[in-house]
C-alpha cells in the first residue's frame, strides 16, 4: 500500500486529520481556539494574544506553565536515559518519585503503582481491588460501586463506575456488576455555597442500602472523587466522606479516592484525604504530579493491600498488570522537579490561603445574568448558567468562545457550567482579573 501523499505534499494547517478528544470537532474547526506557547499564568494564542489561564490547562499545571526547573529536568533526562523498560528493569527516578509521593500521602499508604493517565489510574485501582480480595480468598467480592455524575476517565472500568450519561450511553454494557451511589448535588438544598455544603452527608448511607441488596461479601470497592470536578465542581457535603469510610470499614469494602484533580494542592493539601481527615485504601492521581508537562498517573496503595500480593514464590510476578510507559523516565524527572516546586514555593499552603479570596471574588457574580448556582472549594469555583432555549450546553459553548476569543481568558466549560481552576501560583490581583473577565463573559452571553 502506498501512502496517500509524500510528507512534502501535506497541506500546512490542515485541521481535518486530527480527531479531537471530548471536543465538538466541527464547531472547533470552524473557529479554532489555538495556543502556541505558555508561561506561568498565561497562554499565547496563535494570533499573538496573551490569555490568562483560569483552568491550569486542564486541572494539570498547578505550578503554572513552562517552569524552568521542570523543563530543564525533562531535557536533562531525555539526554541521559530516554526510556527504560518498567517490567523487570528499574531506574532510580522511579523509586525516588514513588517514595516522594508516598511521603505526601496519608500514613499507611506507602506503595505507588505508576501508569500514564487518570483513566489508567482508575482502571488500575479497580483491578488491584479485585486482585486483593482474590488474594485473600474473598474472590466473590467483584462488585464495584461508583457515583452518579462521577468521572474516572475513559477506560472501560472507569467508564463503568463513572456516572455521566453521555460518557456511557453508546458504549454497551461496560462492566457487569457495577452500581452507583446518588450524586451529592442538590441545587435546592445547596445553591450558592462556599466550601462543603451542609446538606448531603446522609447520601453516603445509600451504600448501606446496596449492601442490603447485594450482600457485603460481593462488594469489592467504592470509588469517588472527594470533589467531583469534571461534572462541574461538586464538593463533598460536610461529613459525607467520613460516613462513607465508616460504612466501608464495617463491611470490608475498599474505599478509593480518585484524586486525579484534587491531588497536588487543588484543595489546599497534597491530597484531599488530608483536608477531610479520611484515609482511603487507595488514591489515584495524575495531572498535577508532573504539572501536566509529561503524561503520568498512578495509584497509591495501603500497605496491607500491597502486602497481600507479596506472597507465593518470589520469582513469580505478583500483579499481572502494567504499561510500557509506567514510570517513564521523562515523567519521573518532571514529577520530581514538580514536587520540588510545590514544596519550595509552598503552593499547597498558598492554595489554602487563597481559597477565601477566590470564593469571595466569585460570589460577587451572584445575581449576574443567568447565574443559577455558584460553588467554591479549594482553589476552584464553578458557575452554573441557565441553559439557552435552544438546548443544554449552548450558552456554555458561547461562553467558551467569548472568553477565549474576546476576553483573553481560558476557562473550562462543562455543558452550561463554567469552571475556574487557576494554577496555584495565581496572585490576588489575577484572581480579581479572572473574575472580572468572567463577569464580562457572562454578560456577553446573556
Ligand atoms: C477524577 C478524574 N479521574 C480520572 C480522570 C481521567 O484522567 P485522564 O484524562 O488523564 O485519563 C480525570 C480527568 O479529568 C478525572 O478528573
Amino acid at each position: 500500500m502506498s501512502p496517500k501523499s509524500s510528507a512534502a505534499a501535506v497541506t500546512p494547517n490542515d485541521l481535518a486529520a486530527y480527531w479531537m478528544p471530548f471536543t465538538a470537532n466541527r464547531a472547533f474547526k470552524r473557529a479554532p481556539r489555538m495556543v502556541v506557547g505558555a508561561k506561568d499564568m498565561h497562554y499565547i494564542t496563535s494570533d499573538g494574544r496573551k490569555v490568562i489561564d483560569a483552568a491550569a490547562g486542564m486541572w494539570c499545571s498547578n505550578a503554572g506553565h513552562n517552569r524552568d526547573p521542570i523543563t530543564a529536568a525533562i531535557a536533562r533526562q531525555a539526554a541521559t536515559l530516554d526510556y527504560a523498560p518498567p517490567f523487570q528493569f528499574g531506574h532510580a527516578q522511579a523509586f525516588e518519585l514513588a517514595t516522594r509521593i508516598a511521603a505526601l500521602a496519608p500514613e499507611g499508604l506507602d506503595h505507588v503503582f505508576f501508569c500514564n493517565s487518570g483513566s489508567e489510574a482508575a482502571d488500575t485501582a479497580l483491578k488491584i481491588a479485585l486482585g486483593y480480595h482474590h488474594a485473600r480468598g474473598e474472590g466473590g467480592r467483584t462488585r464495584l460501586i461508583g457515583r452518579e455524575r462521577g468521572y474516572h476517565g475513559v477506560g472501560f472500568g472507569g467508564t463503568a463506575v463513572g456516572g455521566i450519561v453521555n460518557n456511557r450511553k453508546v458504549f454497551g454494557n461496560l462492566l457487569a456488576g457495577v452500581d452507583h451511589l446518588p450524586t451529592t448535588y442538590n441545587r435546592e438544598q445547596q445553591a450558592v455555597t462556599k466550601g462543603e455544603p451542609e446538606w448531603g452527608a446522609h447520601l453516603a448511607d445509600e451504600l448501606e442500602r446496596m449492601v442490603g441488596i447485594h450482600g457485603a461479601t460481593t462488594i469489592a470497592a467504592v470509588i469517588v472523587e472527594p470533589m467531583a470536578g469534571s461534572t462541574g465542581v461538586l464538593p463533598a457535603p460536610k461529613g459525607y466522606l467520613p460516613r462513607l469510610r465508616a460504612i466501608c470499614d464495617k463491611h470490608g469494602i475498599l474505599l478509593i479516592f480518585d484524586e486525579v484533580i484534587t491531588g497536588f494542592g487543588r484543595l489546599g493539601f497534597g491530597f484531599a484525604a488530608e483536608r477531610y481527615g479520611v484515609v482511603p485504601d487507595m488514591i489515584t492521581f495524575a495531572k498535577g504530579v508532573t504539572n501536566g508537562a509529561v503524561p503520568m498517573g498512578g495509584v497509591i496503595v495501603r500497605d496491607a493491600i500491597h502486602d497481600a500480593f507479596m506472597t507465593g514464590p518470589e520469582h513469580v510476578v505478583e500483579l499481572f498488570h502494567g504499561y510500557t510507559y509506567s514510570a517513564h523516565p521523562l515523567a519521573c524527572a518532571a514529577g520530581l522537579a514538580t514536587l520540588d516546586i510545590y514544596r519550595e514555593e509552598g503552593l499547597f499552603e498558598r492554595a489554602r490561603a487563597l481559597e477565601p479570596v477566590l470564593a469571595d471574588a466569585v460570589m460577587t457574580l451572584k445575581g449576574a445574568p443567568n447565574v443559577v448556582d455558584i460553588r467554591t472549594i479549594g482553589l476552584t469555583a464553578a458557575l452554573d448558567l441557565a441553559p439557552r432555549g435552544g438546548g443544554a450546553g449552548l450558552r456554555g459553548t458561547d461562553a467558551l468562545n467569548s472568553s477565549f476569543h474576546e476576553h483573553d481568558i481560558m476557562l473550562r466549560a462543562v455543558g452550561d457550567t463554567l469552571a475556574l481552576t487557576p494554577p496555584l501560583i495565581v496572585s490576588e490581583s489575577q484572581i480579581g482579573e479572572i473574575v472580572d473577565k468572567v463577569g464580562k463573559v457572562i454578560r456577553a452571553v446573556a
